[in-house]
């Protein structure tokens, strides 16, 4: 009896053998260089129906727009080391990872959609804030937390701004974008991915609050100064989502159509305090909008109609004025929200990045200066005329600017181009480069973000194998330097919920 079993499983081997290899042999793949067919057997289970997404990203064009077709085939062939991203060059051929590189960046033939049922059916409730402490407790000053993006492998990470321990890290969704956002208090940080996840977190007991797929391909959110809702602005669909803030929960969906009936993507949102309103940014129509939350909210949209699209908004400190990249303007617009009127153009060379822009004060006047992310230069112009009163020369475009009221200087990267290892810092008086540090050479230095009191700053080296750096904003000393995967940007909560000069809003 026992021999008859041993010989029924040796006959049974090869069969089963045969069936194993036939799933690794790439075969199956060579018979179709049918791109779609590739995807739905090799892609599909992690990447999703209709490229939406799953354990991987979403794999649109809109989503892939950071991504250059030659990078993402170079990742289908050799994989993203430490992820689920497995290499598929020994599986596939060239031309077949060529043709589901293109498929990839081609739009899909039916418009992906996003529903409220889809997206209710993507609503996580993780934890019960009714349950939980309103007080921190965790011991360090909530006021002093860093919230700092770790990019290269989609983690947060909670600091101790007078300690600069960390106080948890946890899993982000896929590329974090625009930056997260907390409630006025300070107890409550909210992020956003780029595949529209958005998430909110409980700083005071380091817990996970609620998730919710707000959109395919989301710009960024803000959240209003009453802490009870929360925008998110998103290319696809073109729309905005407004959400509970406490729980994430669906409020309302906004089509962000224009007056001539273009759905348009939109580029970003704000919040202006003193405004109680939402300010939008639109891509595709010539309009701002204005979302005032005052009283009980309709959120139906104020549109100031603009001469030229208008993108990338800075404001001044009382949120009166709105400063805007414009191409017509050759540089930058200024709007005055009460009365919807361009005030008047500012013509800046190359690209300024008015969003990083900062303002300070220099002889009792506001100034306002803005990094440039194609030329070597940082322009600083007076706030009252928006008149250019100097334009700084640097070693090479840059992205950041950072400074502290109570700092000299404003701290800011070179980050494209050789010298990108290179953070000047530039004396907020005279408007000349004080000093030119080289943190870790050859690696690129970005990102600064001081603690609340300004007596320390954290500097990104945006490296695989990069750090966070802590620096004595007076001494110019390291003081600690923690590695990291190319970490993003860090937000300290006090500085973001103060709206205080030196920091992006
Ligand atoms: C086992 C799950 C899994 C499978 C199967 C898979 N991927 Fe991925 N893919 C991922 C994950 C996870 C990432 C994100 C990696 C990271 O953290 O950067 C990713 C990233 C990518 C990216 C880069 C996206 C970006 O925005 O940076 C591309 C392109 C990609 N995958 C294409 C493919 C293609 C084409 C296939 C099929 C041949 C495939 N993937 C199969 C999980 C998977």
């Amino acid at each position: 009896m026992r021999l008859i079993m041993t010989l029924l499983a040796i006959a049974a081997l090869p069969a089963a053998t045969f069936v194993a290899l036939d799933l690794c042999i790439p075969k199956a793949a060579a018979a179709t260089s049918d791109a779609d067919a590739l995807y739905r057997q090799h892609c599909l289970a992690c990447h999703g129906e209709n490229r939406l997404g799953g354990a991987g990203p979403a794999l649109l064009p809109e989503s892939l727009g950071r991504l250059k077709p030659a990078e993402a085939k170079k990742v289908i062939r050799d994989g993203r080391p430490a992820s689920q991203m497995a290499a598929y060059g020994h599986l596939l051929d060239d031309g077949q990872i060529q043709a589901l590189t293109d498929y990839l960046y081609t739009p899909p033939a039916v418009a992906p959609q996003w529903t409220d049922a889809d997206l209710r059916a993507s609503h996580r409730l993780l934890a019960d804030v009714r349950k939980l402490p309103d007080t921190p407790q965790h011991g360090a000053d909530p006021l002093n937390l860093f919230v700092v993006v770790e990019a290269g492998n989609h983690q947060v990470r909670i600091l101790d701004g007078d300690r600069f321990e960390e106080l948890a890290k946890f899993q982000s969704h896929f590329a974090l974008h625009g930056g997260p956002k907390f409630s006025p208090d300070g107890r409550f940080v909210y992020f956003a991915s780029r595949d529209g996840w958005i998430s909110v977190y409980d700083l005071h007991n380091l817990t996970m609050i609620a998730e919710v797929r707000a959109g395919l391909n989301t710009r960024n959110l803000a959240v209003s100064n009453d802490g009870r809702w929360a925008l998110v602005g998103n290319y696809l669909p073109g729309e905005l989502v407004v959400l509970d803030a406490r729980d994430l929960s669906l409020v309302k969906r906004i089509p962000a159509k224009g007056l001539d009936g273009t759905i348009s993507r939109v580029s970003a949102v704000y919040t202006a305090p003193p405004r109680d309103s939402f300010v939008v940014a639109l891509k595709d129509v010539q309009e701002v909008w204005e979302l005032s939350y005052a009283g009980t909210p309709t959120f139906e949209p104020r549109r100031i109609p603009a001469a030229d699209f208008l993108d990338d908004f800075s404001f001044t400190p009382d949120y009166r004025q709105l400063l805007a990249t414009s191409r017509k303007a050759k540089g930058g617009q200024v709007i005055d929200l009460d009365s919807g009127k361009a005030l008047t153009d500012i013509p800046l060379p190359g690209m300024p990045h008015l969003g990083s822009g900062i303002y300070w004060q220099r002889d009792g006047q506001w100034v306002f200066a803005t990094p440039n992310v194609s030329q070597g230069l940082i322009s600083v112009l007076d706030m009252q005329s928006w008149k250019l009163i100097e334009e700084i020369p640097t070693e090479g475009p840059g992205f950041f600017m950072r400074s502290h009221a109570d700092s000299k200087y404003a701290w800011t990267d070179v980050f494209f181009g050789p010298n990108n290892d290179a953070i000047h810092l530039i004396d907020k008086q005279s408007l000349k480069v004080a000093h030119t540090l080289r943190p870790m050479p050859g690696k690129n230095a970005a990102h600064v973000e001081f603690t609340r009191d300004g007596k320390h700053l954290l500097l990104s080296v945006w490296d695989t194998d990069g750090a966070l750096l802590v620096i004595e904003s007076d001494t110019l000393k390291e003081i600690k330097r923690i590695p990291m995967n190319k970490p993003s940007g860090k937000y300290n909560v006090g500085n973001k919920i103060g709206f205080v000069e030196g920091t992006s809003h």
